[in-house]
């Protein structure tokens, strides 16, 4: 029997030359060397600036003029590329070189019909394209409406990016509690920070969080990722430790702190109003705070995942090496465990604006305060050995977050 056609799969001629690129070889990595290494380097409170040059000419002929970023030149346009330079541009002010109409065009060709987004054109669909994607739009506040040529629109009738889409990564979490890639796959905690970090862009956490997923189940299955006797995380059920989940399950729980914070008027921490048409968590923020282990985790990261002597990276465990993106994601991790995030829902304007176009804007509302002197002689670290804030949501500094607001404060007409 033929294959019936699939409208999502079929590339137009518009794609066509993406098409043609994906016979060639695909360079991952380079773009995620350019985001590590600003992410890991901020985090450390260091100054990026001196990079901006170079690393805008080296991304410029990285993006494809139809639109999104490959790896290397010429090559495909796909979403984790495109994610790690918009970040790496971010981090040193340099995302002027971006095309950001063409990227707009771009994205819509890998919104699908049924609310979520493949990784690239007649590639894979899955949460990290879904989050890499709704990050990429909120920075660079590119339009919500779907250009007209989208899949979603043609064959699904969907009219804005966020269509569906938070059904969409409802349907991941597995029966586990976890949240798998896409829907009947495996749990793992990486696709659960990419499921939250997206529903905390898509609307506030108190909301989109409980609205979409089961945050008992899920809780319940990130703490069970902490293991004994290390501290650390482990990315999925019956594996081991590795500093790499310290970010990807250890950013989860300010998340779902956020997610179990009262809403703005209401009395009773965790229990949102009757009014309220959001189901409440029913768990409190300090209910989750003691479900999960900050200071095993720092003493995890401090005492065991860095690389003695000169070499000084992260590494996942005693007996592998650093690289990095163990690095950027150890100090992020280690970020989340020492600091403190919360979403300021003073800030927060109410349900999403009912203009179509409108930037999202619950990602910018988050605030970042410092541990207090008992907590860090509970872990034993001194402030020398505090990492700066990382965003929660997009996970750069806090201050590269509010810089790329501002920038792109006046939208793109389109
Ligand atoms: C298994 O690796 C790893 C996965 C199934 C998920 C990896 C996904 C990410 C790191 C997230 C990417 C996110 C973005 C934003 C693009 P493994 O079998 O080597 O590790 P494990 O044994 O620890 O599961
Ligand atoms: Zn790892």
């Amino acid at each position: 029997m033929a294959k019936p056609k699939d409208q999502t799969i079929d590339p137009g001629e518009d794609t066509l030359d993406e098409t043609l690129q994906s016979k060639a070889p695909m360079d991952a990595s380079r773009p995620w060397l350019f985001y590590w290494t600003m992410a890991g380097l901020t985090s450390l409170g260091e100054d990026v600036s001196a990079y901006k040059q170079r690393l805008m000419e080296t991304v410029r002929p990285l993006q494809n003029p139809t639109g999104g970023f490959g790896g290397g030149h010429g090559q495909l346009s796909h979403c984790a590329c495109t994610y790690a330079t918009v970040l790496a541009l971010a981090c040193v002010d340099g995302l002027d070189v971006v095309d950001r109409e063409a990227m707009w065009r771009w994205l819509g060709q890998v919104k699908q019909a049924d609310g979520g987004f493949r990784m690239a054109v007649g590639a894979e669909e899955d949460i990290r394209g879904a989050y890499c994607a709704m990050t990429v739009i909120t920075l660079l506040n590119l339009p919500l409406t779907l250009p007209s040529d989208s899949p979603a629109r043609t064959a699904g009738g969907l009219e804005t990016f966020v269509d569906g889409l938070g059904g969409w990564v409802s349907r991941c979490q597995t029966y586990e509690g976890g949240i798998a890639g896409a829907p009947t796959n495996e749990a793992h905690g990486a696709y659960a920070f990419c499921a939250l970090a997206c529903l905390s862009i898509l609307d506030a956490p108190h909301r989109s969080i409980p609205q979409y997923l089961d945050v008992p189940s899920l809780i319940h299955w990130l703490a069970s990722m902490q293991t004994v006797p290390e501290g650390g995380f482990a990315g999925r059920t019956n594996k081991l430790v590795d500093a790499c989940y310290s970010h990807w399950v250890g950013g989860c729980w300010a998340l779902l702190q956020a997610a179990a914070a009262a809403a703005p008027g209401t009395s009773d921490e965790g229990k949102t109003s009757s009014s309220s048409s959001f189901p409440a968590p029913n768990i409190t923020t300090k209910e989750i705070e003691a479900l999960w282990n900050r200071h095993a985790l720092i003493r995890y990261l401090l005492t065991c995942c860095q690389q003695p002597g000169k070499r000084g990276g992260m590494r996942d465990k005693p007996s592998t090496r650093p690289d990095g993106y163990h690095t950027c994601y150890s100090l992020a991790g280690l970020s989340a465990a020492q600091n403190h995030y919360h979403y300021d829902a003073t800030r927060d304007t109410g349900s999403r604006s009912s203009e179509k176009s409108a930037r999202l804007m619950a990602a910018f509302n988050w605030e970042a305060s410092v541990p207090t002197a008992e907590e860090m002689e509970r872990a034993k670290y001194e402030e020398q050995d505090r990492v700066a804030f990382v965003h929660p949501v997009f996970v750069v500094p806090m201050g590269v977050v509010e810089r790329t607001r501002v920038k792109f404060e006046e939208g793109l007409k389109v």
